[in-house]
Parts: C-alpha cells; structure tokens; sequence
C-alpha cells in the first residue's frame, strides 16, 4: 500500500520537526526570536515519532528528514536517531501491494527506510557528528548563507560561521555523506557571493545548494524583489565556471544538479520554488514538532495526528486518517497568485 494523493502524485519523502526552537535568528525565518508555538506537552514524544514513522514507512515512505527549528536542541536526538535507524532493515508488519512496479526506481520489494538525513545550522554538529553517524544518521545538510563574518551575523543575528565551517569539516571526518550546503540566496545580502561559494564548493568537494527566498518567515518581510531567480544564479556561476546539468530530469529532487564541466570536483544544485515551481512532482509530506500533518510548505490547514494517536485509534485507524490527510495534499504552492497568503506558521515551524 501506498500513499498516494489526489493528482497522483506518491508521497515517498517524509520532513519531521523535532522543535521550533532555533539559536540562530536568520533575517529571513526568526528575525526577533519569536518564542516557540508549541507547548511542552503538545511536542511529539520520541515514541510517538518512532511509532508515527514506523507507520509511513510501512506505507511507503523511503527518506526521512528530520529538521527544526534547529533539530540538534532536541536532547538526545541521537537516541532517536538510532531508533530511526533501525527502520533501515525493518520490513513492514502492514499490507503491502507489490511497491515494485508503482516506482521502479524502488531499491526494495518491501518497504524500508532508505535514507535519513538531518538539516542543521552546524550548532553543536562538531560535537555530535560522530555519535549520530554511530546512531545511523546518513548525512547532513547544513545551511550557510555567507562565507563572511560580518555578513554571516548580519543574516544568521549569531557570530557563528567559525562554528559552522567546523560542523562541515566534522560532517566530513564522520563520512555523513553526500554532504549539502544551502544557502538561500536574498537580494542585497548574498547575491554577491555566488562564486565564493561556488569556490568553496569545488575546494570542498561538497553539493552547495542555491536556494530561492520564499515567503515563509516571522517577519513577513519577502518581497517579490528580493528573490534571485535560479536562471540568475545559473548565469552567473556558468559565465565563470561552465556547468552541465547532470540528469535530464529531477523525478521528485527540490534541486537541478550540475557539474563542473572542467571536471572540478563539488556540485552545484539550484532549487528555484518560485521562478520554477516543481509541485507537479513534489513527493513531500511535513511533521511539525506538535503532531500535525503538513501536505505543503505553504498549507494554511494543519492535520491532528498527536491527537489520533494520543487517542488510543488502532493502527488501521492511523492509517486511515493519514491516507485521507494526503489525499488533500494541495495540487501546488500559490506564492505567484495575487490572492497569496502566507500560512500562520513560520519556517522555524515547518522545517524546509
Ligand atoms: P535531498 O535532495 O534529499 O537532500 O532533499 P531536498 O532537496 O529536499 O533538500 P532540503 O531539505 O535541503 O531542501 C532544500 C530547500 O528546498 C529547503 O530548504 C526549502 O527551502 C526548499 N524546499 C524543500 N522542499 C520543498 C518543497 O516541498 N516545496 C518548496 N516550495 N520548497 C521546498
Ligand atoms: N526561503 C527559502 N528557504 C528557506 N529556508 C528557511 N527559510 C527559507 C525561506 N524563506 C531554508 C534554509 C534552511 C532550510 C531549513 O530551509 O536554507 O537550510
Ligand atoms: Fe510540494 Fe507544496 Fe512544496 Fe509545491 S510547495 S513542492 S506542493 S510542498
């Protein structure tokens, strides 16, 4: 059985926030330190994650996200970490209808986590690095939005690209590999360091990943003018340094990846939600740190599953309700719609 929505699109990649808690305060996403939203007690046990993504990988889900707020504030994560881990071998107690032939790109008859990656601004990550890959974590990707001191501070309101550039070097010595770095692009703030970390990315080895800014912070701040466009950003790594894209099509990836034609090593990934959207192929669904359920980074609906399954419901029950919360996954984001609107909660929320 798979989850599958109403335009037909299957959901594989599952994004779960572990808090709305976060230490930086990025211009773009937490600019004031908004205090949290969610409670103590409303905040998913590690049980209940566990028991939660147990369920969506016996429907289907191969890639799980874990994400913040910044996710390493969480105590212990590494306890939840291994636990994850071990969906990696488990095969699904639930029905399962040959997932084979619905994605032939599927590495297993049956259903499994395949891949468990971590979204970080560094914080702490030098500490932890070895003890999460230990615990099972397979990579990390971690946001850097200036190669600058100054400007790091004045983006991220912390003092802490010393910090980060060590957390990519100990994401290196603990092989959490592919290692991502995203770096949201903005107008007037970092447009003009493209090709340092397009330097930094071939010095590195490493995928640095240029994202468009889209309207999802405390702030309310977005304009239209502030997003440089993915072709942007393309013109003016290729002008410098030539790049060939690497496959023809993205399937349901959020980035076009490209590679050095002088065959440097690193790779550049280009992920332009707003000039280009990708929904038509988005295979996304987002647990928030209190239990709802997200069909799209811009939902204004939120989907109760704490209360399900703090509700004693049987598994068939879960089940049930999850498979009806995807079939209202929205068909697209309306970010270019005159009538947008931007949802209540906040990135720090979501998780990306
Ligand atoms: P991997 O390729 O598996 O590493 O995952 P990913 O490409 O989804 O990576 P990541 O989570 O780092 O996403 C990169 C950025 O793309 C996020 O920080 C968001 O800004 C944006 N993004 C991710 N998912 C979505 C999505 O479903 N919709 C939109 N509009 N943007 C997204
Ligand atoms: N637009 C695009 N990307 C964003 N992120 C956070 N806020 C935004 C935004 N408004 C990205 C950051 C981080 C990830 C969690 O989400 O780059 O890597
Ligand atoms: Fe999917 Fe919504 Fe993102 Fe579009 S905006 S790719 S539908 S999560």
């Amino acid at each position: 059985m798979l989850l599958r929505d109403a335009h037909n699109r299957i959901i594989r990649d599952l994004r779960v926030s572990l808090t709305d808690r976060c230490n930086f305060r990025c211009f773009y996403c937490l600019p004031h330190g908004e205090p949290p939203l969610a409670r103590k007690e409303t905040i998913l046990t590690f049980e209940e994650i566990v028991e939660i993504c147990e369920i969506f990988v016996s429907l289907g889900i191969e890639k799980i996200r874990l994400t913040g707020g910044e996710p390493l504030l969480r105590k212990d994560i590494e306890v939840l970490v291994e636990k994850l881990a071990r969906l990696k071998a488990q095969v699904s107690r639930f029905e399962v209808q040959s997932s084979e032939t619905e994605n032939p790109k599927s590495k297993t008859q049956n259903p499994k986590l395949v891949d468990l990656a971590l979204t970080t601004n560094g914080f702490s990550l030098k500490e932890r690095a070895e003890n999460l890959k230990n615990a099972g974590l397979d990579r990390v990707t971690i946001s850097l939005d200036s190669l600058k001191r100054k400007n790091f501070q004045r983006i991220t309101g912390v003092d802490k690209l010393q910090e980060t550039l060590e957390a990519i070097e100990a994401a290196k010595k603990a092989r959490l590999t592919p290692i991502k770095i995203n770096a949201v692009v903005v107008r007037g703030y970092n447009d003009d360091e493209v090709l340092d970390f397009v330097c930094f990315a071939r010095e590195q080895n490493i995928s640095m990943r240029f994202i468009e800014f889209m309207p999802l912070g405390a702030g309310h701040d977005w304009d239209r003018n502030s997003v440089v466009s993915g072709r942007e950003i393309f013109a003016k790594i290729n002008r410098v340094f030539p790049l060939q894209l690497k496959e023809k099509s993205r399937g349901a990836e959020t980035a076009w990846k490209y590679r050095f034609v002088d065959g440097a090593r690193g790779e550049i990934g280009i992920v332009a939600p707003v000039t280009e959207m990708f929904c038509g192929a988005c295979s996304r669904i987002r647990l928030t740190a209190d239990g709802q359920i997200r069909t799209c980074l811009f939902s204004t609906t939120e989907h109760n599953l704490r209360d399900v399954l703090r509700s004693n419901s049987t598994r068939p029950e879960i089940v049930e309700f999850i498979k009806d919360v995807v079939m209202k996954k929205e068909a697209r984001h309306k970010i270019n719609d005159a009538n947008f609107m931007q949802p209540v909660r906040t990135m720090s929320f979501i998780g990306g």
